[in-house]
């Protein structure tokens, strides 16, 4: 008998759980610390998609201001701060200090995180490059002072230790929260944090910016609007989004005593009567215990569930930027474009989850060139995409329409070149990333569909000012023109009716001029080019 070199209870001996932390620790390109560049964004990006998270659901129209210093070489102090609630004593800890804690995670409401990650990576990754700990100081009462934090996170228990405790701290003017961290990063102004705030602003037209770059230039990114969007309202799962294990979970823990009120109570656009023809489907009795169901008939309701007709799920959940609010921002952050156009289309759903996709161009930007590929602008939930483009549901879709329709130029099926900038805005109470890093959309085909719908349509705008700019050209040439041989015309006709030269001059001019004007009048009745 062969004795194996190692038993099983030497791999026992090895055998132990992973922390998060750790897990992270030693992953965090999957949180999207792959390089400084990067890094720095995303320590920025994390605190600022949470402090706007905090106002618009406070109902606080947010004022932020992010501070980065080059302390040396390659490590930045980063500070953000907001006007937002503030974060309870209690909850700073663990909200900074460990993996995975948030108040977005279990809920169906649209907001720019989603995970409870964010902002304790970047703590994680502060400590893990630059051995030092995050101060937060936080105030929830313009009565009371403010609290201050001084910790780090225990990677091994993924717990936060706190370094310093102060219970009356200066610093937050109202309410809010400030967080201060040093990280190794690298700044560069294009992919990194200038845009990223440029986008925000674009996306959030009603916060106000203020920036103090490392090179010591400070910009202000003013409010375009001055009201905040409706909040949108948190939704029950829909039977079409819903799988297997989630379908059993939900029923081992409910407290509803029949399946059919179940089917009521815990699913979103499921009436009375819905509920019943589910359970007819399913060949199931309305009556049962939710807790009594079989594996098999588990199977049976979730076969029902995803062939009964269902209603669409609500779309009060969701809160698009606004074709009005959308464009406001655009003029304000393109001022020499040429043509701005914004559309919202209506709500759709995949897999149950309902979505809404915006799409702004704009065109003639007098920085951009003639041939070079047009910037694609991708948000999510009103945040910036920066990275991963290539992967993104919104390259896709960009790609596989035909721009020279609209008036673009475009080589096979590339992304379209010109001086132009195409935003794509996907809302949802669960926008599918790729990635935990969230840096790019999965390319669901009804999502894909919708995008390309939305593109379409702002392209058909686009092509209709195209040819008009087109057939103005158009006219203005043929005036030069006729302008070019006027006076010689006009001393060929003075010679034969001896009349005086200057004055058949003009008289041609202003014939020329009313000429051209009515032609232009009668092309302008034609369709665009597509008959749009
Ligand atoms: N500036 C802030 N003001 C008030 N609450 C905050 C602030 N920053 C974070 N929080 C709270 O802390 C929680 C954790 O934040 P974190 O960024 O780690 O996760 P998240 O925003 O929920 O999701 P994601 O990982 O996708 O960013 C949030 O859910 C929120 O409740
Ligand atoms: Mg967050």
């Amino acid at each position: 008998m062969i004795m194996p070199k190692k038993t099983a209870e030497d791999f026992a001996k090895q055998q132990k759980e992973i922390s998060i932390s750790e897990f992270f620790e030693k992953n965090k390109h999957l949180l999207g610390f792959d390089n400084p560049t990067k890094a720095l964004l995303m320590a920025v990006k994390e605190a600022v998609d949470n402090s706007l998270d905090a106002c618009e659901e406070a109902e606080i129209l947010p004022d932020i201001t992010v501070k980065i210093k080059n302390l040396k070489e390659d490590v930045y102090k980063v500070s953000i701060q907001d006007n937002g609630p503030g974060i309870v004593k209690e909850q700073v800890p663990r909200i900074f200090g460990k993996l995975l804690y948030g108040s977005k995670f279990h809920r169906l409401r649209q907001s720019r995180g989603q995970q409870g990650i964010g902002i304790s990576a970047v703590v994680m990754y502060s400590q893990l490059t630059t051995g030092s700990s995050t101060r937060v100081i936080s105030r929830t009462d313009e009565k009371k002072k403010s609290q201050m934090f001084e910790l780090v996170i225990d990677t091994k228990k993924n717990e936060p230790e706190i370094i310093k405790q102060e219970d009356d701290a200066d610093g937050i003017p109202g309410t809010g929260i400030r967080v201060e961290m040093d990280i190794l990063g690298r700044y560069r102004k294009s992919q990194g944090v200038d845009d990223y705030l440029k986008q925000t602003s674009i996306s959030n037209p009603f916060a106000k910016i203020s920036y103090h770059a490392p090179d010591g230039t400070k910009m202000t990114f003013p409010r375009s609007v001055d009201q905040l969007p409706p909040p949108p309202k948190e939704i029950k799962i829909h039977p079409y989004g819903v799988e297997f294990g989630i379908l059993q979970r939900f029923l081992a823990q409910t407290s509803s005593r029949t399946l059919q009120a179940f089917l009521v109570n815990e699913f979103s656009s499921v009436g009375q009567q819905t509920s019943k023809e589910i359970c007819i489907i399913a060949k199931l009795d309305p009556n049962m215990k939710p807790q009594e169901l079989e594996r098999e008939q588990i199977e049976k309701l979730l076969g029902a569930m995803q062939k009964a007709k269902v209603q669409r799920p609500p779309t009060d959940c969701l809160s698009p930027i606004g074709e009005k609010e959308l464009e406001k921002s655009l003029k304000k952050e393109y001022p020499g474009a040429e043509f701005i156009t914004t559309l919202t289309r209506a709500p759709e759903v995949y897999r149950g989850n309902p979505f809404q996709i915006e799409v702004g161009i704009i065109y003639g930007i007098p920085e951009m060139k003639q041939d070079a590929p047009v910037e694609i602008v991708r948000l999510a939930n009103r945040v910036p995409l920066l990275y991963q483009a290539g992967a993104c549901a919104t390259t896709e879709a960009a790609k596989d329409i035909d721009w020279k329709r609209y008036g673009l130029q475009q080589s096979g099926s590339n992304v379209p070149t010109g001086p132009a900038v195409i935003v794509v805005h996907m809302c949802s109470a669960w926008v599918p990333f790729i990635s935990e890093s969230k840096e790019a959309i999965a390319s669901y085909p009804d999502i894909i569909k919708e995008m390309k719908l939305a593109m379409q349509d702002a392209g058909r705008n686009l092509s209709r000012y195209l040819s008009g700019k087109r057939r103005a050209g158009d006219a203005k040439r043929r005036i030069q023109i006729f302008e070019r041989y006027s006076g010689e015309v006009a001393s060929s006709i003075a010679l034969l009716t001896k009349k005086p030269g200057k004055d058949i001059e003009k008289k041609l001019k202003s014939m020329i001029s009313q000429r051209s004007s009515m032609k232009e009048g009668d092309k302008n009745d034609e369709g665009s080019p597509e008959g749009a």
